[in-house]
């Protein structure tokens, strides 16, 4: 079983994508990761996001860079958003999640076009979303206990750059597949967002 988790960032998809997993036994793949590896890479190498040839070249990254913290950071989210525009940089990727996806006994996969483009298949498709307000207070909430000080309005203005660019990209932007099932969390808790994704992948499978 493939379960698809799309959405825009901080919406939560990837604590339900995780508990997804979880729960159904099945390895998971934080796809954003990989982008912003590249991101991570690109500002490494001292290159330009927005070229498509230093993006490429940052796609050949060492695995070690993904368990590198940094790559939690805002900047390099942004940076990571920005690489993503480019066909290139997801066709480089795009083998690597469709074998994730296809190994037996399925997997769970989250990021903004697992369900459109990575795994069109998948038995389940869950849309993941929430007010851009929500999301950055989340964010917020988030750096806060990271110690890092950042001011709320600022996230929120990261946050709706990212969505726009991640919505209007021409390749593969973040939208809704017609088939996936539409999870506001805005006003859900942790546990209840959790549970709500388990009961549709539930009702789903029938
Ligand atoms: O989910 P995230 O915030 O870690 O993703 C970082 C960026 O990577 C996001 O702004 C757009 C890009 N991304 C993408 O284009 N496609 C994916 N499947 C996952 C992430």
């Amino acid at each position: 079983m493939i379960i698809a988790v799309d959405g825009p960032t901080a919406s939560g998809k990837g604590t339900i994508a995780k508990a997804l997993a979880a729960h159904f036994g099945l390895p998971h793949l934080d796809t954003g990761l990989l982008y912003r590896a590249v991101g991570r890479q690109v500002q490494l190498d001292g290159g330009d996001p927005d070229s498509p040839a230093d993006a490429l070249a940052a796609c050949a990254f060492g695995d070690a860079l993904l368990e590198d913290e940094i790559l939690r950071s805002e900047e390099v989210g942004g940076f990571a958003s920005r690489v993503s525009v480019h066909p290139e940089v997801r066709a480089a990727l795009y083998q690597r999640q469709r074998a994730f996806a296809l190994q037996p006994g399925g997997a769970v996969l989250d990021g903004r076009d697992i369900g459109t483009v990575i795994a069109p298949e998948a038995e389940v498709k869950l849309y993941v979303t929430a007010s851009v307000q929500e999301r950055a207070r989340r964010r917020w909430l988030e750096m806060t206990g990271r110690d890092i000080d950042i001011p709320l309005a600022e996230i929120e203005r990261d946050i709706v750059a990212r969505d726009a660019r991640d919505i209007n990209r021409a390749d593969a932007p973040l939208r809704a597949a017609p088939d996936a099932l539409v999870l506001d969390t805005t006003h859900f808790g942790r546990e209840a967002a959790i549970e709500a994704a388990i009961e549709a992948v539930r009702e789903r499978l029938g």
